[in-house]
């Protein structure tokens, strides 16, 4: 077991960065407010959509993934997560981080047998038509239908090609071996589906929503099935959880997290939040991470129901990939970020650069040097050259990308963003604005019970011609 994850937010304050920064009276007079917070959350703490907090603790549904995992060794080449938004991005997060980076392109042998893992959490025709037709066995497949709601749109469509292809390769009788669902345990179509037709099925605790799943069956069952570790990593969102009970702000890294971007948002008006890991294989927890920020955080109405139209925008960005993209506008842009860069302590791998060209000024210092230590010079670059040009920036350090070190980011992100809710008094777990796009959705298709809404989008007034070029 590592040591645990590291967080340094010294670069965010005006000592660091002057008066682009945080001035630590703010956090001072905040934290009795962050205190508050944490106090409810913690009393509140699974109950109503808090249930996610419990995950790393519920045996069950663990134990049954893993005998499910055990049963399922070698049946598969493939399992393909049909799913999106909370329901696909915490599996494509593990998948980035914890398998072999070149998974699915290795032989069967080289991946251990292990099946390789799909996520289609898009309905792109192109990418659907020949992912069926190209990519998959579906005799050697295993398709998990994953939604929180059971039924939305993208994942149900999925689900019905699935069905149908399943059953024309395999004969009704033996589509249940290549299917599970994963759905809350009464709403939505896919529950009594998956019961009717007795298909392996797992619950989406009431508490638990879309992209606070990731520790739920969502997120645990892809990755037992593929060979991670998930006891370490619910492990480490354990020991994230105990330190993040905390009613300190300054013993708790998650709290300390969403009131630096709360303070960034309301006394320097900077909004937009930026991860940057320096490490390939966490690029896709950022990806997670700017779903869980924006959707959580990004709100219409204060609990009261006053309009404040808040939250900050998440960036995804990759170290050193965008030192040579993005940077520049970091450094030299507006005031309006706070960066944050990941860092891994140690890489599973190491490589050398080899000792080439000696007389050559520009390439003789690089030779006998390893990648590890030129890509944490250049994140320390940037880190620098962030500081130096009065930008915010803090780095969460992780001793080496391991399940443990990724549960633990997982949860304290996932706290952060439960506080931040509390600082801007607004529902994090809620997201109407989503929920508006589905239903325009089901009426421009047709569907059963949105006919009013149908009415209403065909009385919308034609577009401007003016303004199509
Ligand atoms: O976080 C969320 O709640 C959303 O992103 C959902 O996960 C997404 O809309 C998919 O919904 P569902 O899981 O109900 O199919």
């Amino acid at each position: 077991m590592d040591a645990g994850i590291r967080f340094d937010f010294g670069n965010c304050l005006t000592a660091a960065v002057g008066e682009h920064g945080i001035d630590p009276a703010w956090l001072e007079a905040l934290a009795p407010a962050v205190r508050k917070g944490i106090d409810r959350v913690n009393q509140t703490r699974g109950q109503g959509m808090t249930g996610w907090y419990e995950l790393p603790y519920e045996r069950e549904q663990v134990e049954k993934i893993l005998a499910s995992a055990r049963e399922k060794e070698g049946r598969f080449d493939d399992v393909v997560v049909l799913g999106i938004g909370g329901s696909a991005l915490g599996t494509i997060a593990l998948r980035t981080a914890l398998l072999h980076p070149f998974h699915n392109l290795l032989p069967a042998k080289q991946r251990g047998g292990l099946p390789r893992l799909h996520v289609l959490d898009n309905i792109d025709p192109d990418i659907m038509n020949t992912f069926f037709e190209d990519v998959i066995d579906l005799r050697r497949t295993l398709f998990i239908v994953i939604s929180k709601s059971g039924s939305t749109a993208e994942t149900m469509s999925q689900f019905l090609c699935a069905k149908e292809l399943l059953e024309g390769c395999l004969g009704a009788d033996k589509v249940r071996e290549h299917l599970v669902a994963i759905t809350d345990k009464s709403k939505g179509v896919l529950r009594p589906i998956a019961d009717k037709e007795n298909l392996e099925s797992y619950v989406i605790e009431d508490g638990v929503g879309g992209r606070f799943s990731v520790l739920s069956p969502v997120g645990l069952l892809p990755a037992a099935l593929t060979g991670m570790d998930i006891d370490a990593l619910l492990a480490g969102a354990a020991a994230m959880d105990g330190r993040c009970k905390d009613g300190d702000l300054w013993k708790n890294p998650a709290a300390m997290f969403a009131a630096i971007h709360y303070l960034a948002d309301t006394k320097r008006a900077a909004r937009i939040s930026v991860m940057m890991p320096y490490a390939s294989s966490l690029k896709d927890v950022a990806d997670w991470y700017c779903q869980l920020w924006a959707e959580s955080l990004g709100k219409r109405k204060r609990r009261d129901g006053k309009e404040i139209f808040v939250g900050g925008t998440p960036v995804k960005a990759l170290g050193v990939t965008d030192q040579h993209s993005q940077v520049q506008l970091y450094t030299e842009g507006p005031f309006d970020k706070v960066i944050t860069l990941l860092k891994v302590g140690a890489f599973a791998k190491s490589m050398q650069i080899p000792k080439l060209y000696q007389d050559v000024k520009a390439l003789a210092y690089l030779g006998g040097q390893t990648f590890n230590t030129l890509i944490e010079a250049e994140r320390v670059g940037t880190e620098l050259a962030l500081t130096e040009a009065g930008r915010m920036n803090l780095c969460i350090e992780l001793p080496e990308i391991s399940a443990h070190a990724i549960g633990e980011l997982f949860f304290a992100l996932e706290v952060a963003t439960a506080i931040g809710g509390e600082l801007y008094d607004i529902d994090a777990f809620d997201q109407p604005g989503v929920e508006a796009g589905k239903i325009a959705t089901y009426a421009l298709m047709g569907c059963k019970g949105y006919e009013e809404k149908a009415r209403e989008i065909a009385a919308r007034p034609a577009r401007d011609k003016r303004y199509i070029l």
